[in-house]
């Protein structure tokens, strides 16, 4: 991200490594995902960062996207209720401006030890006061269900990408998604006519993205 020139995005669309697996913090960094330098094949990688490392990784995204988007350009990103408190912090420490939180409802019900868990969130702010969006019709509590089989651990729903950038982005726009995992937010761009940059730590990944936009890997160092 840092090469990127100072104002030229229009939306950031992106979901981290959540972080958010163990209920203490030993357990949560037990596999040391900070200093490991192999891949962690069983899961996605960074996602047993402490909330430290969590809030450190997002807020230097923060710094960046502030940079990045165009004045009052939006940022949209994916987390759960446990550390949801902790992107926020790490966004509005970077000088962006926080809107209210929109709920994912993924129609179908999940684990959950007393009210089984059906929602995901997605935390919204901007470069500054924000620029209008697109469309006015879109709901903050959106349901779209949960993708099954898909390409990567924690794959999103196009639709749901596609409707998200429909509001934040205007035509032949630029999305920045710096998570891009499997690609959808890129496929979600390009279906909708916008220009898109992904990044991409696991390789395994790149390569999913370069079969699903039919186009080659540029850098195996972590971007395609
Ligand atoms: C939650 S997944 C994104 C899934 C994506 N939304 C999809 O629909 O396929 C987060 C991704 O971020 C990647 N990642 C983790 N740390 C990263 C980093 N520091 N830079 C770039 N990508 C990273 C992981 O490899 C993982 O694929």
């Amino acid at each position: 991200m840092e090469s990127l020139p100072d104002r030229t995005v229009d939306a950031v669309l992106t979901d981290p490594p959540y972080s958010s697996g163990g209920r203490r913090e030993n357990a949560r960094s037990i596999r040391k995902s900070m200093n490991r330098g192999v891949e962690d094949d069983d899961w996605i990688r960074g996602d047993a960062m402490s909330t430290t490392g969590f809030i450190y990784l997002l807020r230097l995204c923060g710094i960046q996207w502030r940079r990045v988007l165009k004045p009052g350009g939006h940022a949209l990103s994916f987390i759960d209720w446990r550390m949801a408190p902790n992107l926020v912090a790490a966004l509005e420490t970077a000088d962006l401006r926080q809107h209210p939180i929109l709920v994912w409802d993924k129609a179908k019900l999940g684990m959950g030890a007393i009210f089984r868990n059906q929602h995901e969130f997605i935390v919204h702010v901007t470069a500054g006061n924000p620029s209008d969006p697109q469309r006015r019709d879109v709901p903050n509590v959106l349901r779209y269900p949960s993708v099954r089989d898909g390409d990567h651990p924690t794959e999103k729903p196009g639709a749901l990408l596609q409707t998200l950038l429909s509001v934040v982005t205007p035509p032949g726009g630029l999305v920045l998604d710096p998570f891009a995992g499997s690609g959808s937010t890129l496929q979600a761009a390009r279906a909708l006519g916008h220009s898109a940059i992904g990044i991409e730590a696991d390789e395994r990944f790149c390569e999913v993205i370069a079969k699903r936009l039919d186009q080659g890997v540029l850098d195996f160092g972590g971007a395609a």
